[in-house]
């Protein structure tokens, strides 16, 4: 088929309206993205829609209407709540999720009996509906699963030869999809956020709520309220993971990786190949530039892309909705003080291994380290210890370290108030160090609750008789003493079910293993 590229002419308009009224398909623009428009009472041209787009059948499609009244034939009843709605923005990036009518068959509401209306804002939309006579089924102009189309030219590369005509119209204004709004339940929830926002809903409706699906992944066994929400979308070829982190971490982080793009915002500085998707200062540059932006890191040929992250609030909350599902809810957390907290048991070769990503460029901070300086000679926090465990711990401003052992360690509670009162206080001197990339080495990381602190956790383990070998060795005890203190210690599957992952030490190769976490972690 060949397809006919038309213009916003008046004359162009009503050969389009035609094409539709004849059950052809027009790709054409609105205000939020391209739509790939047919007769939505003529289930023959509905379903050409799904065909021309591999669109799955269960999907329903927005009908798309040119004036506030022609809404009124195809649902069952204007609720009040609808009635404000509609009186109050349409025409609008908004799309009303209603009761249907009997006008409406089961291909274009997907087998639901409820159905989407929407009235857009963009002229050359609304005159085109109303030179077709006929409500306009459309969903987004894309091959099902690719972005959305925001420009002629992606509509060109996804529809040519495959549907009647395309309208040029140039750039769509917002970019993202319009809000879709159920109004068919007791409360209205939104299934997908747009340029009309939760916020601007509340005014009118009073409570809003926001389907689970819009701002993380749908669990397995649980039903999208929208069919939308369950497909894989605005998906480029190149594999997307959004980093969750400030700017100055964002920009240190996509400058050390090799082979990758950036997808961040104009005011970022960065070294590699980026691709922008508007201002970190506009939310709703982001969304007018996001759709083209993902585009053309497939045009660009992107194989990995770090995306910066943007507020979830407001028009906001559209875009990041947009971008975790390109991303396919990949998000890399560079938001906690530490990369990465490394742990172990004793003899177990935590050192070996931190010593390893030191050599990678981490900086290591070593809780030991910051433990002794804690309670070194003329400490103002020996004051602390001395109020809990007796004045006579120190002498001549030094810690008498085989007392406070002593004592600390008579009793469970009294050990338990040792940790309550030196780990924070650790922590604190720890995470005045942190920088990124960092490793917080830590012997206690769980006991203290820095794992919580830490972007993924990485446990060393052995087993116990090479541990006992190396301590040992290292510290000069017996073999009983090495079981004592092990036995103390969580125990090794502790490590493996509390951690991100696990690094076995037992002869194994140390590199290869640690390369191939920190393929996943960075
Ligand atoms: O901005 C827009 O809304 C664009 C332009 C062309 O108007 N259209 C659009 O359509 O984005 P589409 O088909 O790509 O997205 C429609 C979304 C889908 O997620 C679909 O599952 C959902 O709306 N939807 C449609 N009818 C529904 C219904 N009856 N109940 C729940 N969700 C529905
Ligand atoms: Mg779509």
């Amino acid at each position: 088929m060949e397809t006919k590229i038309l213009s916003t002419s008046e004359y162009d308009i009503s050969l389009a309206g035609e094409i539709i009224r004849n059950g052809g398909l027009v790709a054409f623009p609105t205000e939020t993205v391209y739509g790939l428009g047919a007769n939505a009472l003529d289930e023959n041209a509905v379903k050409k829609i799904y065909a021309a787009k591999g669109r799955p059948s269960d999907n329903p499609l927005i009908v798309h209407i040119a004036e506030k009244e022609d809404i009124v034939p195809l649902v069952k009843e204007i609720t009040p709540a609808a009635k404000a709605v509609i009186d109050k923005f349409f025409p609008a990036p908004l799309t009303v999720i209603l009761k249907k009518s009997e006008k409406i068959g089961n291909v274009v509401s997907g087998g639901l009996d409820t159905v989407a209306v929407r009235m857009p804002q963009n002229e050359t939309a609304r005159a085109l509906i109303k030179a077709a006579g006929v409500p306009v089924a459309a969903p987004s102009a894309n091959t099902s699963g690719l972005p959305s189309p925001t420009r002629a030219r992606h509509v060109i590369s996804d529809m040519s030869g495959k549907i009647d005509a395309i309208i040029d119209g140039g750039a769509c204004g917002f970019g993202v999809e319009s809000t879709v709004v159920s109004l068919a339940g007791d409360v209205p929830v939104i299934l997908r956020p747009g340029a009309i926002t939760k916020e601007m809903l509340e005014e009118v409706l009073g409570r809003v709520d926001i389907a689970s699906a819009v701002l993380g992944e749908l669990k397995e066994n649980e039903t999208a309220a929208s069919p939308g929400m369950k497909y894989k979308h605005y998906a480029p070829k190149a594999k997307i993971i959004i980093v969750d982190a400030e700017k100055e971490i964002y920009e240190k982080f996509v400058n050390m990786q090799k082979n990758a793009f950036a997808l961040c915002f104009e005011e970022d500085s960065v070294n590699i190949p980026k691709i922008t998707f508007g201002s970190e200062k506009s939310d709703l540059s982001q969304a007018n530039a996001l759709f083209d932006a993902l585009r053309r890191l497939d045009e660009a040929g992107a194989k990995k892309v770090y995306a910066r992250i943007p507020q979830k609030s407001g028009v906001g909350m559209a875009v990041y909705n947009r971008l975790i599902r390109a991303a396919a809810f990949r998000v890399l957390n560079l938001k906690k003080p530490f990369t990465i907290g490394l742990t172990g048991r004793t003899g177990a070769g935590k050192s070996y291994v931190s010593e390893y990503l030191a050599s990678l460029g981490f900086k290591i901070i070593n809780c030991d380290f910051y433990a002794k300086r804690l309670t070194e000679k003329n400490s103002p926090f020996l004051s602390v210890l001395q109020a809990e465990f007796g004045d006579d711990i120190i002498e001549n401003g030094e810690l008498k370290r085989q007392l406070l052992a002593d004592r600390a360690f008579a009793s469970k509670e009294k050990t338990r108030r040792l940790n309550e009162i030196m780990h924070p206080a650790i922590l604190k001197l720890c995470v005045e160090q942190a920088d990124f990339p960092c490793v917080l080495d830590a012997p206690q990381l769980f006991e203290s609750g820095a794992n919580e602190l830490c972007g993924a956790v990485i446990s060393v383990i052995a087993p116990d008789d090479i541990c006992i070998e190396r301590i040992t060795a290292r510290d000069n005890i017996t073999e009983r003493q090495a079981r004592a203190r092990l036995g103390v210690q969580h125990e090794t599957e502790f490590f493996i079910n509390n951690s991100d992952y696990t690094v076995i030490n037992d002869g194994r190769d140390i590199k290869t293993q640690i390369t191939a976490i920190m393929e996943e972690i960075l």
